[in-house]
């Protein structure tokens, strides 16, 4: 598949949030396609989720951004569906966005304001900890899901694995030409946006080996990890996200992996 390369830009970066902060980066991450995450990703979180949690149960977004991921959850699953997330520009497109997500809610100080402790039936955090640059802050965003769970309640964590640089992914390029980064390294990733340009992105590369320890730190047990594949999102994923391309690079090196986690 040939890439269509009308620019790239990286959204400037904000002292206190990730990649995606400010509002020029809200607009940014507004504008991917995300066609990689619908086929491999976004599709196994809600599998995952519809075998544990039903109608009316309260599921938190963690990291909701633009509130589409939350949108299409709260719809499949009949969910009350909460989002939260660190960038107010984030949560004020969601809330613009007219979806049927229940409540926003702003995480301060590694704290989502106005939601009590295990509040949330599940949890589902999807491409957030690319944003965190430090081992301690991946402690603290777990820790907080955990607050936020209930006792047995399911956490799905979606992630882009950093060692598969190189393939060209539908709507994904992870990393550039020489050694991988080192484990929370910044590194490039672009993705492609609904305009058919890339958007480039800086993400720090969190090895998907090091999530069990951490879970299992912050009082999580039952740990899992799945790298779903396109022989399995056929039958998961929508038929026509299946039938839009070959997925020749995602079926050689699926680049998403799913890891769950059950609270004590
Ligand atoms: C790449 S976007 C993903 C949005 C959405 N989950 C999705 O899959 O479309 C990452 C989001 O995580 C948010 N974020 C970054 N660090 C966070 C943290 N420590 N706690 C909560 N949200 C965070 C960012 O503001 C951004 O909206």
């Amino acid at each position: 598949m040939h890439e269509r390369s009308r620019g790239s830009a990286t959204p400037p970066r904000d002292p206190d949030g990730g990649a995606w902060s400010g509002p020029e980066g809200a607009r940014a991450f507004a504008a991917v396609e995300a066609a990689t995450d619908w086929l491999l990703g976004y599709p196994f979180v809600f599998r995952h989720l519809a075998r544990r949690i039903g109608e009316g149960d309260v599921l938190v977004d963690y990291g909701c951004g633009p509130g589409t991921v939350a949108d299409a959850a709260a719809r499949r699953l009949g969910a009350r569906v909460l989002g939260v997330d660190t960038s107010p520009e984030m949560l004020e497109l969601a809330r613009r966005a007219g979806t049927a997500v229940a409540e926003f809610h702003l995480v301060e100080h590694g704290r989502a304001t106005g939601l009590p402790d295990g509040c949330a039936d599940a949890v589902m955090c999807n491409h957030v900890l690319a944003s965190v640059p430090t081992q301690e802050g991946l402690l603290a965003v777990f820790t907080e899901v955990r607050r936020l769970l209930r006792p047995g309640g399911p956490f799905v964590l979606l992630t882009t694995d950093p060692a598969c640089a190189g393939p060209e992914y539908a709507s994904l390029r992870i990393g550039g030409p020489g050694p991988g980064p080192t484990p929370g390294e910044e590194f490039t990733v672009r993705l492609l946006r609904r305009d058919g340009s890339w958007q480039e992105v800086r993400n720090h590369a969190w090895p998907v080996e090091l999530f069990a320890g951490l879970l299992h730190d912050t009082g999580f047990h039952d740990v899992t990890q799945h790298r779903p594949t396109v022989d399995e999102a056929e039958e998961v994923a929508d038929p026509d996200v299946v039938r839009s391309r070959d997925w020749e690079a995602e079926r050689r090196r699926p680049p998403l992996v799913v890891t769950t986690a059950v609270a004590h």
